[in-house]
């Protein structure tokens, strides 16, 4: 229930036409203290209206306003202040949250509508950096958040497997490498190879011809070419999809950047059709300059084709295939004139779904204060970091609870929950320095405390014995202790909203560290298992907060286990 709704409306009904329901909506505030109500309503833009001071516009209005939805209505400093029914809101959260369970919070926004995703979309050969972890977390979270408000989303993988940079592999591989080194640790050393390849052609600048030159081939299927693209790009897929495996996120679609090369020509066509594609010294461009953007490149002179040329064919091939209601793209902030780019071009084409290409970028990662780079070789391993995570997790379960069952797998659960959380807990354009024990912490606002949190309920539940109760509509709570937690179990609806309007997984990722904060509070000031007339209800709470946790941290992309 938005009982934001309910005062707009109440409001209304005693100011009149001086404001809409919709400005009463957007004065409503939460006051910071709980004394002050559970909302209040400033009356200062009233002052005008009325002609009389604040707070006697405030006292005459509470004089008239129907007082059956409140506990009580006071006017203070120039503030309504609204105090709910406690026993009729506790009703009817914990009905709700016990009827629908992990459907509490599902909305319908998205009509059914397709949203594809480009996520995660690292680039062989490469090995998968701290920068790609960002892009699959966030990614991962949109769309579960995306199709919990009601849309289809289709996942992405945007693999970077086309472009220059292979042409200069093979010929730094022709050059130096040999096939038994690549077999034993094929990223490594294929990473070694461009390395190595970007400091000799620093030198040699006849390599970066050659390189472009194999590139081409590699366009023109040449066998050689293919051949070797075809065996580095396996090779690290299955790089991949170990990463993959221990985030247990999967993808609807892999289909990269190689799989619009036999793709681009139409529309490359249309856009001479349309006297879109200048010639410039030999290469092909669309200007933008009405953009305030720099030209496209769409084709080198040598007609080989660039990355936006690509992300145009896949564009287009995304509103073929998914007549999506809007097209997003999880890539970091960095590319963002990429973006502008593309979608400029293709409203320059006519394309009004132009519109529903959106960037979400995301805030860069460092490392001791300077950019990450592969070329430079300066880069965190992303597999590395989730194993130290787990080992760590691993460790701590031997001293604590050496008991548990299904150690490993609670050992995965717990160290990638720290992970993704210390990553999705802040808003997403926050740049962050890497320090792997800030990222590795199981205490404080991380994930593993609030998988802790919920651990705790199930057990608590085990311990009373509970099961549903085939009657759960007359559980109701009226302490000052449980109202936080079920004020803050009534928000989760309007936080998944919040989160899918401002495609931000930490709004959700605050509002669990703060659930789990009041519950743990609650927890330790109430006990919940004494038997009383009132046990029934403080389970049915317990059981609450499990449930909007475990959806929670579903919609993160974090799993929970019972026991840890
Ligand atoms: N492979 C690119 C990179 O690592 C990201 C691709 C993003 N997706 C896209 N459609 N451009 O920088």
């Amino acid at each position: 229930m938005n009982y934001k709704n309910q005062i707009a409306q109440d409001l209304h009904s005693v100011i009149g036409e001086h404001l809409s329901e919709q400005e009463i909506y957007q004065f409503i505030e939460v006051p910071k203290d709980s004394k002050h109500g559970d909302y209040a309503f400033p009356v200062f833009s009233l002052a005008k209206i009325f002609r009389k001071a604040p707070n006697q516009i405030a006292e005459d209005l509470i004089n008239n306003i129907p007082t059956t939805n409140y506990e009580e209505i006071t006017a203070v400093g120039g503030y309504i202040n609204f105090f709910l029914r406690k026993e009729l809101v506790s009703e009817t959260v914990l009905e709700t949250v016990l009827t629908q369970e992990e459907h509490y919070g599902d909305a319908e926004i998205g009509e059914n509508r397709n949203v594809p995703i480009d996520m995660s979309s690292p680039n062989i050969a490469k090995p998968m950096s701290m920068g790609h972890l960002r892009s699959t977390v966030i990614g991962n979270s949109l769309s579960m958040i995306l199709d919990k408000v009601g849309f289809n989303t289709i996942r992405i993988n945007h693999i970077g497997d086309w472009g220059t940079q292979f042409g200069k592999l093979i010929v730094a591989y022709k050059k130096w490498g040999s096939e038994e080194a690549v077999k034993d640790n094929p990223i490594e050393e294929l990473l070694k190879l461009y390395v190595q390849f970007h400091e000799e052609a620093e030198e040699d600048p006849e390599l970066e011809v050659q390189g472009r030159l194999w590139f081409k081939k590699l366009e023109d299927a040449d066998p050689e070419a293919v051949a070797l693209w075809e065996w580095f790009k396996e090779e690290s897929l299955k790089e991949f999809q170990q990463v993959y495996d221990i985030l247990n996120i999967t993808f609807d679609s892999t289909n990269g950047e190689s799989f619009y090369n036999d793709k681009m020509d139409p529309i490359i066509e249309e856009l001479e059709n349309q006297s879109l594609l200048i010639s410039d010294k030999g290469a092909d461009i669309v200007d933008l300059s009405a953009y305030d953007l720099n030209p496209a490149l769409i084709k080198k002179s040598d007609g080989a084709t660039l990355y936006i040329t690509r992300d145009l064919a896949a564009a287009e091939y995304r509103i073929n295939n998914y007549d999506f209601a809007e097209s997003l793209y999880v890539v970091g902030n960095e590319q963002s004139d990429h973006f502008k780019q593309l979608k400029a071009v293709l409203k320059e084409m006519g394309y009004d779904w132009s519109e529903d290409i959106k960037h979400i970028p995301f805030g860069l990662i460092t490392s001791g204060g300077k950019k990450l780079s592969t070329r430079k070789g300066n880069v965190i391993l992303l597999e590395e970091v989730l194993q130290q995570a787990i080992k760590e997790t691993k460790g701590n379960i031997e001293e604590k609870n050496p008991e548990l069952e299904n150690k490993d797998e609670v050992a995965r659960q717990v160290g990638v929950g720290a992970v993704v959380f210390h990553d999705l807990k802040n808003d997403r354009m926050n740049t962050f320095d890497f320090n792997i024990d800030e990222v590795i912490q199981f205490e404080g606002e991380t994930g593993p405390y609030i998988q802790y949190t919920r651990s705790r309920c199930i057990s608590m539940l085990k311990k009373a014995g509970w099961s549903m109760p085939e009657d759960v509509n007359h559980l109701s709570l009226n302490d000052v202790d449980s109202w936080e937690v079920i004020k803050a179990l009534n928000n989760f609806p309007e936080k998944v909203v919040e989160a899918y309007n401002k495609y931000e997984p930490s709004v959700l990722a605050k509002y669990l560290i703060d659930l789990s904060q009041k519950f743990n509070k609650y927890y330790s000031k109430v006990k919940i298992l004494d038997d009383d007339s009132q046990k029934e209800a403080r389970l049915a709470l317990v059981y609450s907060v499990s449930v909007v946790i475990k959806e929670g941290l579903r919609l993160l992309g974090i799993e929970s286990p019972d026991m840890m």
